[in-house]
């Protein structure tokens, strides 16, 4: 993982590069393009977890009584997707944490001011209590990632992460500006947003893809 500016991490390990650049494709299916935005969730929750604490814990080994490791209670998590594109890597980050709760967020682009909107919010109710990780595919005006935020620090909550695939340089910037205690994690940090604030290059319109709307 590396560190590209102050509190974003780049994931530069080579499988999630490889399964970015297919979801990029044009000719990528549906299919093909979910099954790809999981598995990148799942490369993504190894990464984003490598900091997490551990604890001592006795097991008794078919052999003897041990201490080994396990993860430590503080790392209670709370994945938060913001809705419709973040619940397309909610199923990867599940299978490396699977006891974790999940809330929901929802969130869309109004089409012409480019301002989200939110239309649903619903997190447990110890939320404040957990390591938040929100997650979003595209972090694009940042928008939509800076209202998430403001939503989650409603709720008390203090320790989130954000984690998106692909980044524009004006989402990292607008959200560290609101918050710049939360660290951005993301695979790509692509160009530029273009005049209808997609990304440049990009993958188009995340939801629509995941979910065959257009
Ligand atoms: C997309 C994406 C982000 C947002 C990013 O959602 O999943 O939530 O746009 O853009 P921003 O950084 O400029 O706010 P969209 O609003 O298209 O909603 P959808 O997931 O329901 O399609
Ligand atoms: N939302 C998307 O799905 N794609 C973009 O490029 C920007 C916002």
């Amino acid at each position: 993982m590396q560190q590209e500016f102050d509190n974003v991490f780049v994931f530069d390990h080579p499988l999630i590069q490889h399964k970015i650049s297919l979801m990029r494709d044009i000719n990528t299916t549906t299919k093909d393009f979910r099954e790809l935005v999981s598995e990148v969730g799942m490369l993504m929750a190894y990464e984003v977890t490598r900091n997490f604490e551990l604890e001592d814990w006795e097991v008794e080994t078919p052999i003897c009584k041990t201490t080994a490791k396990i993860l430590s209670h503080k790392n209670k998590v709370t994945l938060v997707p913001v809705l419709r594109a973040g619940l397309g890597m909610v199923d990867g980050f599940l299978k490396i944490l699977p006891q974790v709760r999940v809330g929901h967020i929802g969130l869309y682009r109004d089409h012409d001011t480019k301002m989200p909107v939110e239309y649903y919010c619903k997190l447990p109710d110890d939320v404040a209590d957990t390591q938040v990780i929100l997650l979003d595919p595209m972090l694009a005006t940042g928008g939509s990632a800076v209202a998430a935020t403001n939503f989650i620090k409603q709720r008390g909550c203090k320790n989130i992460r954000w984690v998106s695939i692909i980044s524009a340089p004006e989402g990292i910037k607008a959200l560290h500006e609101a918050h710049p205690d939360i660290p951005v994690f993301c695979g790509c940090v692509d160009e530029k947003l273009n005049e209808n604030a997609y990304i440049v290059p990009g993958l188009g319109d995340c939801g629509d893809r995941l979910f065959g709307t257009k």
